[in-house]
């Protein structure tokens, strides 16, 4: 399935398909780009995926320099970017040439800020392994490496021109990662798309069940309606807000419980259900709409019991939020399944009660 991202000059295609990683170089040639281009991965997935992409970008007549960062958050450093600077200048990569992400959100939001940074932007391509990375992180531009102060702090908008995702990668996933995963598709259908939402209550057993042609169908319609959010707010002004869903709650948790206890797909389902309740006490949602989020993230073996957090800490977090504004916090709040309305003037109190709840 071919999903195009229309953003005028920097528009691009999503190309979901299972074994698509094997044909990254037929996608790639029609662009007209450079003859070189680098491979950018960690350790794990080149060992699982690295050759099929290597061999499909010579066969396509790309000469291929592979380059390894260090798996997970700790690529996203000044450190790691530098040293994959020295390598894209010793590789003799240029302004036609093309850098390229295997793996998951992590691997691309650091080979994005590279490709962004060397020689002021080189051309780029997603190509997501983890459920996250797929509906997620690898649409949209956003790149960035960490400050040891804060996370996502220093980056830049820098669209790929192309993402390939190959549904089939998931197969090698750790269940508590893939799990995570599922909570951003939830996400989706909570506030953009009650038809998508729909098709993934009535699919949760075989989406749990990883089977391969329900995952592409619902990770394809996960990727459009990411895509449709970024065409109509690329620079993130204020639409793309609606994304944040389950994330402003979600996002004090993992910080209140010092990133140990949950995954981040998981303090986001745990955000979903109190941001839902949280939209029934301020009369904008009805107990059902709350109780089918609950029940879709349960199907899907995701948390939806908050505890062993005191609200106050949670509420302090919430507060300290990069998204917070002289001192409020926008909430995306789902009247209904499909639909959202962005607050902002939500008092202390009735945060506490949908946390406590
Ligand atoms: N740019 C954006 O718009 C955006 C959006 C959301 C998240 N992010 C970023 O994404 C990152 C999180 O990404 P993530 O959840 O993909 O985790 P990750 O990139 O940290 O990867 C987690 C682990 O999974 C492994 N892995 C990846 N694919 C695999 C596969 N198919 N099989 C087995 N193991 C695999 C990796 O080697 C790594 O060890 C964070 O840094 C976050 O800030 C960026
Ligand atoms: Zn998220």
């Amino acid at each position: 399935m071919l999903i195009p991202v229309d953003l005028g000059s920097r528009s691009y295609t999503i190309a979901v398909e299972c074994g698509a990683l094997a044909m990254v170089g037929d996608h790639l040639r029609p662009l007209g780009l450079g003859g070189k281009a680098v491979l950018v991965s960690d350790a794990a997935i080149r060992r699982l995926y690295g050759t099929r992409v290597a061999e499909s970008l010579t066969t396509a007549g790309f000469s291929v320099t592979e380059l390894d960062v260090p798996e997970g958050e700790p690529a996203k450093s000044l450190a790691v970017a530098e040293r994959c600077w020295d390598a894209l200048l010793s590789a003799g990569i240029d302004r036609t040439s093309t850098v390229l992400a295997l793996g998951g959100g992590a691997v691309g939001d650091l080979a994005g800020f590279v490709a962004a940074t060397y020689m002021r932007g080189v051309n780029f391509v997603q190509l997501p392994t983890t459920v996250l990375a797929q509906v997620d992180a690898s649409i949209g531009g956003k790149t960035a490496i960490d400050h040891p102060r804060a996370k996502n702090l220093i980056g830049s908008f820098h669209q790929p021109r192309l993402v390939v995702v190959d549904p089939a990668t998931i197969g090698s996933l750790p269940e508590r990662e893939y799990r995570s995963g599922l909570a951003e598709m939830v996400k989706h259908g909570c506030v953009l798309d009650a038809g998508y939402f729909d098709d993934m209550e009535r699919s949760a057993a075989a989406l749990l069940g990883r089977d391969l042609g329900h995952v592409e169908r619902l990770i394809a319609g996960s990727c459009r309606l990411k895509a449709r959010v970024v065409e109509q707010d690329e620079r993130d002004a204020e639409l793309r807000n609606v994304l944040n869903y389950g994330h402003t709650i979600g996002h004090a948790l993992e910080a209140a419980s010092e990133y140990q206890r949950w995954t981040h797909g998981e303090a986001v389902a745990l955000g979903i259900v109190a941001e839902a309740r949280l939209a029934h006490r301020l009369g904008e949602a009805t107990a059902d709409t709350v109780a089918r989020q609950r029940a879709l993230l349960e199907a899907l073996g995701l948390p939806t019991r908050i505890e062993g957090v005191d609200p106050a800490v949670v509420l302090a977090a919430i507060k300290r939020d990069k998204k917070a504004r002289d001192g409020r916090i926008p909430f995306v709040l789902a009247p209904e399944i499909g639909r959202f309305r962005l607050v902002t003037d939500v008092k202390d109190d009735d945060v506490l009660a949908a946390l406590g709840a």
